[in-house]
């Protein structure tokens, strides 16, 4: 027992919990990822599985993305930028619903499974389903050689490198560098780019790693954030566009792992029902990036505010507008709008994290939560 515990404390790199080392190995999971498949200097993305098959993707109906829990939400990220860069229309569903709804499949769809451990029961039955009704199937798994990149016709590994803490954290960041590198491959392949706007996202690609590194340095202030909201019974996040998913993957890993109840929610339906909530106890998170539809999110903030809501806002570098109006602002760099994700993510993992270890939870090993889901 001893001696197992000593090797755990070793593969924990001296870091507390393994969830905090893989946020922190993000920059590095995220290069990895890509490395050998984006060529900025030659003006290429190589991914054997997409180069394959690029007809069929080329020439799809649709894509149907299928996934649970936080593979779910990157799914939900894929979908604004497949359809906002290679213009192809997608639906996110949860495996689990998909398997049993008796959904419209065709030969002329391809089905996108998403999946960190390659074992979640419902997605790979919603592989199966979408095979036998002649669907192509491409996995995006982490895990080299796990059921679902068996079961599937084509895909792309994502290199995270082992996920040990139970709330995916760096299984998410590379999920939606591989979907990224996929949307922009048949954006190009489809004639949706001018030459300089292709090289444009290549090269911002890679610089990520290092403004992820960047938005890591807000570690400090977000564990004082993080000693205010600690004994919040409920917090709510808010976001649009491309954040709209981070904010619904925010909220899960607070539940995961603090067990508060929190919601995520695109921040225009804040006026639809959650608006009733707020008042001076419920601290509300929303993710306020310049650009897509900054001024929209200013004025929901501006609702927060006249409604006594705590508001502890992510915003872009040097922003001042929302600093004036919100109680704790968190900076992450600039970049790309449809990348945005990509850093927005880090300080909220990082909040769930701390508060979770001021209220003692089992980081690593939530209560009722497991890994990998491989029952129904
Ligand atoms: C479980 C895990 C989550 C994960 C989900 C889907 O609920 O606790 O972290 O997002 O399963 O898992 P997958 O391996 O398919 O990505």
């Amino acid at each position: 027992l001893e001696l197992q515990m000593n090797l755990e404390e070793i593969e924990k790199g001296g870091y507390d919990h393994f969830m905090l080392k893989e946020i922190y190995e993000q920059p590095r999971a995220i290069m990895d990822t890509y490395r050998g498949r984006l060529l900025a200097d030659q003006g290429i993305i190589r991914m054997a599985g997409i180069d394959q098959n690029i007809e069929k993707f080329v020439n799809a109906n649709r894509i149907i993305i299928v996934a649970c829990g936080t593979s779910w939400h990157a799914g939900l990220v894929a979908e604004y930028i497949f359809e906002d860069l290679a213009r192809i229309p997608v639906e996110v569903e949860y495996a689990s619903e998909f398997r049993y709804r008796n959904p419209v499949i065709t030969d002329k769809d391809v089905l996108i499974a998403i999946s960190q451990s390659g074992e979640t029961a419902d997605t790979l039955a919603a592989i199966k389903l979408a095979k036998e009704k002649g669907a192509f199937v491409f996995g995006v798994c982490n895990v080299v050689g796990s059921s679902i990149a068996r079961e599937s016709d084509a895909g792309a590994y994502t290199h995270a490198g082992p996920e040990i803490g139970v709330a995916s954290t760096k299984a998410f960041t590379t999920q939606i560098t591989v979907l990224t590198l996929i949307a922009l491959k048949l954006a190009k392949e489809k004639g949706e780019f001018s030459g300089s706007k292709f090289h444009e996202y290549l090269t911002e690609l890679e610089t990520i790693p290092a403004k992820v590194e960047k938005a890591l340095k807000s570690n400090d202030l977000v564990e004082t954030v993080a000693e205010v909201y600690k004994d919040s019974t409920n917090c709510l996040y808010l976001g649009r566009g491309y954040n709209f998913p981070v904010a619904l993957e925010g909220a899960l890993k607070l539940k995961e792992i603090s067990y508060i109840h929190a919601e995520g929610y695109p921040a225009a339906e804040m006026k639809h029902g959650p608006i009733a909530l707020i008042d001076e106890q419920m601290p509300v998170f929303v993710i306020a990036t310049k650009k897509g539809h900054y001024e929209k999110v200013v004025s929901n903030i501006q609702e927060i505010k006249s409604r006594k809501g705590k508001i502890i806002a992510i915003v872009t570098e040097g922003d001042e507008q929302v600093k004036e109006l919100a109680d704790h602002v968190i900076e992450i760099p600039e970049t790309l709008e449809s990348l945005t994700p990509l850093l927005t993510t880090i300080p909220l993992q990082l909040l769930s994290y701390h508060i979770a270890v001021m209220r003692n939870c089992n980081v690593d090993q939530p209560r009722n939560l497991a890994k990998s889901v491989t029952v129904e």
